[in-house]
């Protein structure tokens, strides 16, 4: 049986669109009120470090801006002899980390030095394990003699390179930033040492946002922090090395006015689908999907290591996202352009490690961002199977998608396909089936073609491959696909006491628009 050793079906994937061939040519790269860029434009050069704007550093201590270490209002508490009084934070930072360090234990004392309210909570046993058993001598001397001193040197060099208040990105705004990728090289270090004021706890202002300071990186003895340690040390270790010189931008995304999807005449656009590879490796130039969550990262400076975790460590500029980036609303998306992939890896969650420094050769477009787009959607987090198939619930997940892929101003022709999978189907529990269709509905209304990695589940590449020929053949619309979801859901939701569904999505589907056509 041939089907059974196919790899892949549909459309050949060279023959979907990718970045840059397919791009139109870009507009200058230009300040306007919804695009914050953090360099001089007009001394923008391929092959050169980008020069900071302004050229001296602008303190914002506000509710509009990042707040940064380095901001004269960063102020520390000291005990003297007549009483409390307080200290500029940036000086005790300086003093720590300036003080040079022997083992993990002497970068550990540095971080409290500054970070002493948390002396007691933070546990640093990963890092330790990393520099004490899992280094060969040499790479750990390496660390504490070369890399750690350029990481300071790096995350102390903030006053000078990250000159501009950063905006917030913040619930319901449009807006994209734009920053050099040795910026946030120097952001990522004063991540590292947790140097960010007000983002140590729950309960701060910034509660709706993502955590940013790197500690739960170095706590607990799992291999998982140790092999990310790893891959986030072979970032620092290549641009401390060699400046990256690109820019990458962060754009927020919300969708107002949502397709009216009952009525939609749009057919389907065509699809590969493949069992083998990956999106960041197979859907190269196309705009590929972060199966994220709604705070940007999810857990990559914690626990979690799955699709987006794993995203952001091989591609770790993703995570300065974190920063600034509110936790997205049900219409939002963030779409992240330029970031560089710096590591290899192997394996996936428990069995993840890294492999070797990578060598980014992806292209830059005229503003010196890599033709890499990403873009974090959140699927919702289903723990009761039936519930995602509830027309509200399907509502919100096309509206998600088509805000990720949609673009205004956009011809078909200049829209690469997207790269996706099986996004809200692993931590977040959604069926293969419905997600394939609720992207594939999403992905048409905006115009754009689809490659689908299932992920090594070479039956899920047959069903939907199958699927989706029969709705072409059957000229069946995405608004005709939408009438039929919302008739399986009422059908389903007769009998919600069962966990599963009696009759299959797609069986009924086909029963459905069969039996419509004679
Ligand atoms: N390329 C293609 N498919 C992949 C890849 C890849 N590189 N990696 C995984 N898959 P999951 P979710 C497939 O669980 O359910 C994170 O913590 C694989 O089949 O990462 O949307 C976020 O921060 C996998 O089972 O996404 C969120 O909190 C499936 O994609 C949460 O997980 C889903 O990957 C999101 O969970």
């Amino acid at each position: 049986d041939l089907t059974g050793r196919q790899r892949w079906l549909g459309t050949p994937i060279d023959e979907l669109y990718r970045m840059p061939q397919c791009a139109p040519s870009l507009s200058h790269l230009k300040v306007v009120p919804n695009h914050t860029i953090t360099v001089r434009t007009d001394l923008l050069r391929e092959g050169e470090v980008p020069v900071s704007y302004p050229n001296k550093f602008k303190d914002a201590w506000d509710d509009v801006s990042v707040k940064m270490p380095c901001s004269e209002k960063n102020l520390f508490p000291i005990e003297t002899e007549d009483g409390s009084s307080v200290q500029s934070r940036w000086e005790v930072i300086n003093t720590a980390l300036q003080g040079g360090f022997k083992s993990s234990l002497d970068v550990r004392d540095a971080i409290l030095r500054y970070n002493t309210a948390h002396a007691k909570k933070w546990d640093f046993t990963a890092l330790n394990l990393l520099c004490t058993e899992c280094l060969e001598h040499c790479e750990a001397q390496h660390l504490f003699e070369v890399v750690l001193p350029y990481m300071v040197d790096l995350a102390l060099s903030a006053p000078h390179l990250c000159t501009m208040p950063i905006p917030l990105l913040k619930a319901r705004m449009n807006h994209s930033l734009t920053l050099s990728q040795a910026q946030i090289a120097c952001l990522l270090a004063n991540a590292f040492f947790c140097t960010f004021p007000k983002r140590n706890s729950r309960k701060s202002e910034y509660c709706n946002y993502p955590e940013i300071n790197f500690y739960r990186l170095f706590e607990g003895s799992s291999t998982k922090k140790i092999e990310k340690l790893k891959t986030l040390l072979c970032y620092f270790r290549r641009v401390t090395q060699t400046r990256p010189k690109g820019l990458v931008t962060f754009t927020r995304q919300t969708l107002n006015n949502p397709p009216n999807w009952e009525s939609s005449q749009k057919q389907f656009t065509r699809l590969h689908i493949t069992c083998e590879g990956t999106i960041e490796d197979d859907g190269y130039g196309m705009l590929q999907v972060d199966f994220a969550n709604r705070l940007v990262g999810g857990g990559v400076t914690g626990l979690g290591l799955v699709q987006e975790e794993i995203r952001f460590v091989i591609n770790p500029e993703l995570i300065v996202a974190r920063l600034f980036t509110e936790a997205l609303e049900h219409n939002e998306c963030l779409i992240i352009t330029g970031t560089e992939q710096y590591s290899k890896y192997s394996g996936y969650a428990e069995s993840f490690k890294w492999k070797d420094s990578h060598k980014d050769e992806t292209p830059r477009d005229e503003w010196q961002r890599r033709c890499t787009e990403i873009v974090a959607i959140d699927a919702l987090k289903f723990t009761h199977f039936l519930e995602q198939f509830l027309p509200e619930k399907i509502d919100r997940e096309l509206n998600k998608a088509y805000c990720g892929f949609f673009r205004s101003n956009s011809k078909s022709m200049h829209l690469s396909a997207v790269a996706t999978g099986n996004w809200g189907c692993g931590a977040f529990g959604g069926d293969t089936r419905l997600k394939a269709l609720i992207q594939l509905m999403a992905a048409a209304e905006a115009g754009r073609d689809v490659a689908y990695f299932t992920f090594g589940d070479a039956q899920l590449m047959r069903h939907v491959y199958k699927m989706h020929t029969f709705l072409k053949d059957k000229q069946v619309t995405v608004g005709m696909l939408y009438n039929l979801l919302n008739q399986y859901s009422s059908l389903m939701c007769k009998n919600c006491r069962t966990t599963q569904p009696e009759v299959g999505l797609y069986a009924f589907i086909y029963e459905r628009v069969s039996s419509h056509s004679h």
